[in-house]
């Protein structure tokens, strides 16, 4: 066995070899003839010339030693169910939806978008999008219309694969009045909708455009649908994700590169083998949810278990009986589950056996010192935090313990992992830091490693403009994080560099809550800000000049305006981008020129101190935050 440190080592010095070597990982129809081209950077072609297929990786390919293991247990606490499908009942369930797809018109290219809650079709839909060649689009099944039809805009899909309802508290949440208004307001109109009926929630069916799936699915039981063979580079899926400016970007990943990719985090980074047990606590429509509940996990040969439902319903101890159940050798959750456990006591973790647990990894946010300590103590497993984005589809860095045990060091997601050329940037003049513990902006040298971002959807300049910097002879990728690095090539996380907040481990930009915000006729500026949040880490804060203040004469006509603003907020992007509070002010704080003084704000509103005000044109703005914040 190598050391960590040789085979990071060889993954940047000799690169092609390296990947050349992670490629044997997966089976391709036709082997690549280059393993990268980097040609015309930042645009970075993985395993040129190999053809193959995600679904086969997924799915096929394990029949032959595999068929009748489980290959998804759908888990739901919400409608108290378990279906348990083995790699054949997948592989059939799979080829079912893949022939409804083609039935409804969708071909190869055109892109299928997924407003699912956490129930097997919705496995079921993204597998046989990669089938076919489709790409597929999971919108969060808790966003609201707004952010729907901009994403349904963007995407331009063929068809929409959606459900009646999804569940949460033991409360059903219907989906299909949100998906038509959605449709309505965007000005792409799919050619189908497919839904599927759990008996949730009533459904309007629009004859022509909707479809019922059971009635479908009745009609293609014995469906064979082989894999289509693609380009390594033919996309597989887009994903939405926020950034600094209102509309969300399509992050579009390729096939090969992705394969790849997640087959090697299996190995390298989870130490995992076939049969075991996989049980990641996201969702499908977050990225962790793409890579680690559905592809990686299933590319592996492992079960992995898809669970909706909450981490304290019946009880706290909820998902240490499905470990227990199960034997998951695997978990990996986020930061704000452990925090909501820990209100419990931690005798709901120690009333099951754990004990196949091998480790605990936790994303998404992050991860502090108290918490970490915590589930450690309550579990008795290694808890190893990871860094990543949506754009990178796995870990940029975290232990690479499947090559080579390392020590985890609490507030620390850890090293730079191989294929990440991870640098620290000076932000004042855009030159690399090399001396340990200096603050900078994380950043990637490309080539970005197989399995990350291709490009933003039908966006090639968006994409160079948005993330890429050129240091002399060099294009660097951001990662709009701060951290820094220890001697020991340790990393630790500070923050965003840009109006991105992380609200649950839920990625949000405040200019789109702003947004949404600003369209209530009485209100006529807004600024947003994350402020931090014991349980949740962040949370989004309002503060609004409203248009006509003369209402707002006591805290009860206050409140009745905060409570409108929520609710617009609710009904255009969903309850998880609501602000946990809308603050009325009569001026925003500025610079003499108009610029938002974002980071004074936010410094108030977390009753610190904002800093130099030199530049401030009106004292009264940010005394009038301090008053409300009660700092
Ligand atoms: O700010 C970082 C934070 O979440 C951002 C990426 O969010 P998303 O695109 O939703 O992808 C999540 C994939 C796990 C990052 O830019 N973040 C993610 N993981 C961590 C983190 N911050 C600190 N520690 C982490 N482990």
């Amino acid at each position: 066995m190598p050391s960590y440190a040789d085979f990071y080592r060889q993954s940047i010095d000799q690169r092609d070899t390296f990947w050349a070597e992670q490629a044997q990982l997966i089976d391709w129809q036709t082997p690549p003839r280059q393993i990268c081209d980097y040609s015309n950077p930042p645009f970075a072609k993985w395993f040129v010339g190999g053809t193959t297929n995600l679904c086969h990786n997924a799915i096929d390919r394990h029949l032959k030693d595999r068929a009748s293991q489980p290959a998804l247990v759908a888990i739901s606490t919400e409608t108290d169910t378990e279906r348990s499908y083995s790699f054949a009942e997948l592989h059939a369930e799979v080829q079912r939806m893949a022939a409804v797809l083609q039935s409804l018109g969708v071909k190869k290219g055109d892109r299928v978008l997924i407003y699912m809650p956490m129930i097997a079709e919705a496995a079921f839909a993204m597998l046989a999008c990669v089938r076919i060649g489709a790409l597929h689009s999971v919108v969060f099944g808790g966003f609201a219309s707004g952010s729907l039809a901009s994403r349904i805009e963007d995407a331009e899909p063929v068809a929409i694969v959606s459900a009646d309802a999804g569940s949460r508290g033991g409360k059903s949440v219907p989906y299909k009045p949100l998906l038509d208004e959605a449709i309505a307001l965007s000005k792409h109109k799919p050619t189908a909708v497919l839904m599927v009926d759990r008996g949730l929630a009533p459904m309007a069916m629009r004859a022509g455009r909707d479809h019922d799936w059971a009635a479908l699915r009745a009609q293609h039981l014995n469906a064979a649908v082989p894999c289509e063979w693609v380009e390594s580079t033919h996309p597989s899926y887009t994903l939405y994700t926020s950034g600094t400016t209102g509309k969300p970007k399509g992050v579009q990943r390729d096939t090969g590169g992705y394969t790849v990719a997640l087959a090697a985090s299996m190995k390298h980074i989870f130490d995992a083998q076939a049969g075991q047990t996989y049980f990641a606590t996201s969702d499908i429509g977050w990225v962790v949810g793409h890579s680690y509940i559905i592809y990686g996990p299933l590319i592996a040969g492992m079960t992995t278990i898809m669970y909706e439902g909450l981490p304290t319903r019946p009880d706290a101890g909820v998902w240490w009986s499905i470990v227990e159940k199960y034997k998951v050798t695997h978990m990996f959750s986020a930061p704000t589950a452990v925090r909501v456990l820990k209100k419990h006591d931690a005798s709901w973790l120690q009333k099951y056996d754990v004990s196949t647990l091998k480790a605990l990894w936790l994303a998404g946010e992050p991860l502090d010192e108290p918490t970490a300590q915590w589930i450690s103590d309550a579990l008795s497993v290694p808890i190893i935090d990871n860094y990543w984005q949506t754009e990178t589809g796995w870990p940029i860095l975290t232990l690479a313990n499947g090559v080579e045990q390392q020590t985890t060091r609490f507030g620390s997601p850890g090293k730079a992992m191989y294929g990440y050329n991870v640098k620290l940037i000076d932000e004042s003049n855009g030159e690399e830091l090399t001396a340990p513990n200096q603050k900078g902006v994380v950043a990637i040298e490309g080539p970005l490693p197989p399995g990350c971002m291709q490009t933003v959807w039908r966006d090639d300049e968006r994409f160079v403009n948005t993330y890429w910097k050129s240091i002399p002879g060099r294009l660097i990728y951001s990662t709009f994080d701060w951290g820094i690095r220890d001697a020991d090539g340790y990393h630790f996380i500070l923050g965003r560099t840009d109006d991105v907040i992380n609200v649950a481990g839920h990625r949000l930009g405040t200019r789109e809550i702003e947004e949404s915000i600003s369209s209530h006729p009485n209100i006529a500026e807004v600024a947003v800000v994350g402020v931090a949040d014991s349980l949740k880490g962040q949370v989004a804060m309002a503060f609004a000049v409203p248009r006509d203040a003369s209402g707002l004469v006591d805290d009860a006509a206050r409140l009745k305006l905060e409570g409108e603003v929520m609710k617009q907020v609710d009904s255009q992007l969903g309850a998880v981008a609501r602000p946990a509070r809308v603050y009325f002010v009569t001026v925003l704080p500025k610079t003499r020129s108009g610029k938002l003084l974002r980071r004074a704000l936010q410094a108030v509103a977390e009753r610190r101190d904002p800093g130099d005000l030199t530049t401030m044109d009106d004292p009264v703005a940010l005394q009038q935050v301090k008053d409300l914040v009660g700092s």
